[in-house]
């Protein structure tokens, strides 16, 4: 049977301002996401019946249509018109859950580029953006990759230049956290707010300083709040060398950037001490 592996990239934010709650219950964002490599990734193989199935190397994630990748593969096969395609998804997953690294919609994203291919569709990214939107509010952006300036819900994706190529520290710690739970303690005269106009000229000026200076994240005291050791991980990355750190999406990891390979070594040693799950990584 005809089979197709696509990457799932990891995502961070760089920036991630809230801008107002909308009335469907979503908020406004702007945000800059950027990917490491730090990848699940995804094999679609055609099936002789017309059953989606999937089949994973985590025992912890669902399979079955409340999975990312099975809503993709099904909104896809709608937009298509091919409800008789039976398909078999595999997920080799290697990016932590309910971390705040997208690591579901990266796999929702990567099935439609594989379907895209494997059907022979020739949608563009744009298109299949768009049927990812149903999915999840950062399908989109994954679907695209790379460094980008997202705003709305996260269906407006525009591309910015290659985020700096430094060294990412990638801490998870050993908790989930919920992305409604967290968004529903957002209080708009309380949360900070992030200047992503100016981090987005940093970034297509390739100012690694301005860039440092610039990252923020509005949700990050929500977080903190909820898990304290959100914040220690933070200092223990700073106290280490990290040029900045930051979390990433509604948590609860959180990222340090180095610009050398030996000051991402220290960071990674640091945290190693109280902290399991930890990745150094290349931006892409
Ligand atoms: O779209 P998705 O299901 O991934 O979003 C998860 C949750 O994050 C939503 O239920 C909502 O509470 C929150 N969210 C939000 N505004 C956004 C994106 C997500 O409030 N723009």
């Amino acid at each position: 049977m005809k089979e197709i592996v696509e990457k799932a990239p990891a995502k961070i934010n760089l920036g991630l301002d809230i801008r107002g709650k909308r009335e469907d219950g979503y908020h406004e964002l702007e945000m800059v996401m950027a990917s490491v490599d730090l990848n699940d990734y995804i094999t679609v193989r055609e099936r002789e019946d017309n059953q989606i199935t999937l089949e994973s190397s985590c025992s912890k994630i669902p399979l079955n249509p409340k999975n990312h990748a099975y809503k993709a593969a099904f909104y896809l096969r709608e937009a298509a018109g091919l409800q008789d395609r039976g398909i078999h998804i595999i997920i080799d997953k290697r990016i932590p859950r309910s971390a705040g690294l997208a690591g579901g919609s990266s796999d929702a994203a990567a099935t439609l580029r594989a379907l895209n291919q494997l059907w022979d569709l020739n949608y563009s990214l744009d298109k299949l953006a768009e049927i990812g939107a149903q999915v999840g509010s950062d399908v989109p952006y994954c679907v695209h990759s790379g460094c980008a300036y997202v705003t709305g819900r996260g269906e407006e994706v525009q591309p910015l230049a290659p985020a700096p190529k430094v060294w990412v520290v990638l801490i998870k710690p050993p908790f989930g956290l919920s992305t409604t739970s967290i968004f529903s303690e957002v209080e708009m005269e309380k949360i900070r707010s992030v200047d992503i106009p100016a981090l987005c000229q940093a970034i297509n000026e390739g100012d690694y300083k301005q860039v440092v200076s610039k990252l923020g994240n509005s949700l990050e005291d929500i977080s903190i709040a909820r898990k304290p050791m959100i914040q220690k991980i933070k200092n223990c990355v700073a106290a280490s060398g990290a040029d900045a750190t930051l979390m990433s999406g509604s948590g609860p990891t959180v990222f340090g950037l180095c610009s050398s390979e030996k000051a991402a070594c220290r960071v990674v040693n640091s945290v190693k001490g109280f902290c399991k799950e930890v990745y150094r990584v290349r931006m892409l």
